[in-house]
């Protein structure tokens, strides 16, 4: 079959909760989707509350995923363990609560693989290598899954492609998240592997990475700290598309499919 996977970047804030509301489901049926992974470790700005992920799994989504900082409400820490569609990234060094990878099912009896790792490079360097950490769920949970997909949660270009590229032919689908910025590089690599370097946010469209611009100018301008404040007004929601054959285990389209207001 063509597998439809959505997957849906970091939502940040109140704001971008309300929006993912408004129009995932929209969107899921506009695109015929079969299954929607949404990046949530901001829904409260940073981290989340288990009533932010309620709220996500409300408004559409089948899977969520975190990243660095997914410790920031340690509310979560019980709900991680409980809750097997929400995922931490697979690499922190120590054993935590929760778990970095699941699978789950899919449309027709299908099983369908995700992984959430996170990226060293400055971002955290108190990591297990995530391309080691691929290797050993891959191969720990071979013939387990038949279409695995990834959510690799990383500040660095460089590091996003080369995961993409390393894991080329081994997972269907692998998208990059955290820097919040969309990105135009959609592509098919040529093992078949569907890779984009961001998928972007949803939330605050006038803002800077979903905070008000002020509070971010206002560090660079080099005053004192001051707290970082959701900025409000027209929302985006970004998300890319990947189709997936099932028989060849190739993608074969990746499509940003973004919602502005
Ligand atoms: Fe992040």
């Amino acid at each position: 079959m063509q597998l439809r996977v959505l997957a849906v970047g970091d939502v940040v804030s109140e704001y971008g909760l309300d929006c993912l509301h408004r129009h995932l489901r929209p969107l899921k049926k506009q695109h015929d989707v079969h299954f929607t992974v949404v990046n949530g470790e901001n829904a409260a700005g940073i981290g989340l509350l288990p009533r932010h992920a309620e709220e996500l799994f409300d408004a559409g989504a089948d899977v969520v995923t975190l990243g660095n900082h997914t410790w920031g409400k340690l509310q979560i820490t019980e709900y991680l363990d409980t809750n097997p569609y929400i995922l931490r990234p697979a690499n922190f060094a120590s054993p935590l609560p929760g778990r970095g990878f699941g699978i789950y099912e899919g449309p027709r009896g299908l099983t369908i693989g995700v992984i959430n790792l996170m990226g060293r490079f400055e971002l955290d360097s108190n990591l297990d290598s995530p391309f080691q950490t691929a290797d050993r769920i891959l191969k720990e949970n071979a013939g387990k899954a038949q279409v695995w997909l990834m959510d690799f949660h990383a500040e660095a270009t460089s590091e996003k492609g080369a995961m993409g590229w390393y894991l080329d032919g081994q997972v269907q689908a692998l998208w990059g998240t955290h820097t919040h910025v969309p990105t135009a590089d959609g592509q098919i690599l040529p093992q078949g592997t569907g890779f984009i370097t961001d998928l972007g946010m949803t939330g605050p469209a006038q803002s800077i990475l979903g905070v008000r611009p002020e509070n971010s100018i206002q560090r660079f301008l080099g005053g004192l700290p001051r707290r970082y404040e959701a900025a409000s007004g027209p929302c985006k929601l970004n998300a890319v598309l990947f189709v997936i054959d099932t028989d060849t285990g190739r993608c074969t389209q990746v499509t940003r499919c973004d919602v502005l207001e």
